[in-house]
């Protein structure tokens, strides 16, 4: 017989447990599969757009022609914030984490947005396309906010990839960067259901709004263990420093039992897909800009692990170097998770809202029972 403890050790971490049926996303760890609605996202990072991409997340399928133009307009045309939302955030210390001024900031954006609590498909839809919107334009204001300089207006001729590159930077991204950084977006868009994901579904089943559900995926989304990674690994690196350090590093690190950052996944047992769109970049942009000892030493890195550990780089391993080249702050790097991501949790909210049940699940009570009350004079 199992015994309470072992049962619930068993399930620890939920893992393995199916918690949702969704058509969003799957991934196949052992193959090293990873699909949106059906589409492998070899085929999607190769041949379509962010936009397009939040399109069938949040559709089931690909648009039309005229329905993509619709969607891009909408997006464009809701890229401004409110005012009051960017006057709150100037007044925030300068030092803050990023992510928890996206949390909040995120969160103030409700306020405004007088059907914010609308949970039907066609008011969520929109709601969700606010979101998407504007997301972007709050994660670089804060950038412009806490470094002392303007804040760049939205371009609404802009894609979404464009427009972020170009609100963070002050300038326009050429275009080769900018297919780049559109491909990250769709390869961060959805990942089935992960610690975030999961957070948001729950909040929406309680049928909160969309806004809250979003505030507390970024809350998941924040911890170290989840969207925190890719920042670390740029930290490794750095602390690093060299190619000829890697081997002595890594033999200490891996004597002392740390993590290498970036590498090993809970599903993937093989290559993580994205992974290999990532490191692709990271060279092209360390070959642009004539600086590949980021590119290389992760690449020694990858290899060493793969030998001593039989690890793969997630990704998180390669995204690293590749934001890092195009000139965004290290602690950006998990905003710019959620920029991507929050196609996959309103895909999932508006999935949950339209088959809703409540999330509740039981605890196993593994506690006293039958105690007496002892006065407080008395124990
Ligand atoms: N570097 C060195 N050793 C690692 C490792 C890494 N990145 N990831 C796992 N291991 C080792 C563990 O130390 C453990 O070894 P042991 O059996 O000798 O104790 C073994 O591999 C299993 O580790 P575990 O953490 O249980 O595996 P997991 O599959 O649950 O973990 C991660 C998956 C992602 C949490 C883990 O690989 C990790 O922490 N990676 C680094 C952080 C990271 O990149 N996170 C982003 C994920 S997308």
């Amino acid at each position: 017989m199992t015994t309470a403890k072992e049962s619930s050790a068993a399930t620890a971490g939920l893992r393995g447990v199916v918690a949702a049926q969704s058509s969003i996303g799957d991934v196949n760890g052992e193959q090293g599969i990873l699909i949106y609605q059906g589409y492998d996202i070899h085929d999607l990072a190769g041949n379509s757009t962010f936009e397009e991409t939040i399109f069938l997340l949040w559709n089931g399928r690909l648009p039309q022609r005229r329905e993509l133009e619709d969607l891009k307009k909408e997006f464009q045309a809701n890229y401004d914030v409110p005012d009051e939302v960017l006057e709150m955030m100037r007044t925030f210390p300068k030092d803050a984490n990023p992510m928890d001024v996206l949390r909040t900031s995120i969160s103030a954006l409700g306020f405004y947005d007088k059907e914010g609590h609308a949970t039907d498909r066609e008011t969520a839809v929109r709601t969700a396309s606010k979101l998407t919107a504007q997301i972007g334009t709050l994660v670089a204001a804060w950038e412009r906010i806490r470094s002392g300089k303007d804040i760049v207006a939205p371009d609404k001729n802009l894609s979404i990839a464009e427009n972020f590159l170009y609100m963070m930077r002050g300038e326009r991204a050429e275009a080769d960067e900018a297919r780049m950084f559109d491909v990250a977006l769709i390869l961060h868009a959805d990942h089935e259901l992960n610690a975030s994901t999961f957070t948001t579904r729950v909040i929406a089943g309680t049928l909160a709004d969309v806004y809250g559900a979003v505030t507390g995926g970024i809350a998941a989304l924040a911890g170290p263990l989840h969207g925190g990674a890719n920042t670390n690994v740029m930290k490794m690196l750095k602390e690093i420093g060299s190619e000829d350090k890697i081997d002595s590093w890594l033999d200490k690190a891996l004597e002392e039992k740390r993590k290498i950052m970036g590498i090993g996944h809970a599903v993937y047992k093989t290559e993580d897909p994205r992974a290999t769109w990532l490191r692709k970049f990271s060279r092209a942009l360390g070959e642009k800009k004539g600086d590949l000892n980021w590119f290389n030493m992760s690449q020694k890195i990858e290899k060493s692990m793969l030998e001593k550990k039989g690890m793969y780089p997630n990704v998180d391993f390669y995204s690293a170097s590749a934001y890092y080249l195009m000139d965004i702050p290290l602690d950006q790097f998990t905003p710019i998770f959620a920029v991507s991501r929050i196609s996959g949790w309103t895909g999932h909210i508006l999935e949950q809202y339209g088959n809703n049940k409540l999330i509740r699940p039981r605890a196993e009570y593994i506690g006293e029972r039958d105690l007496k009350y002892t006065p407080i004079e008395e124990r």
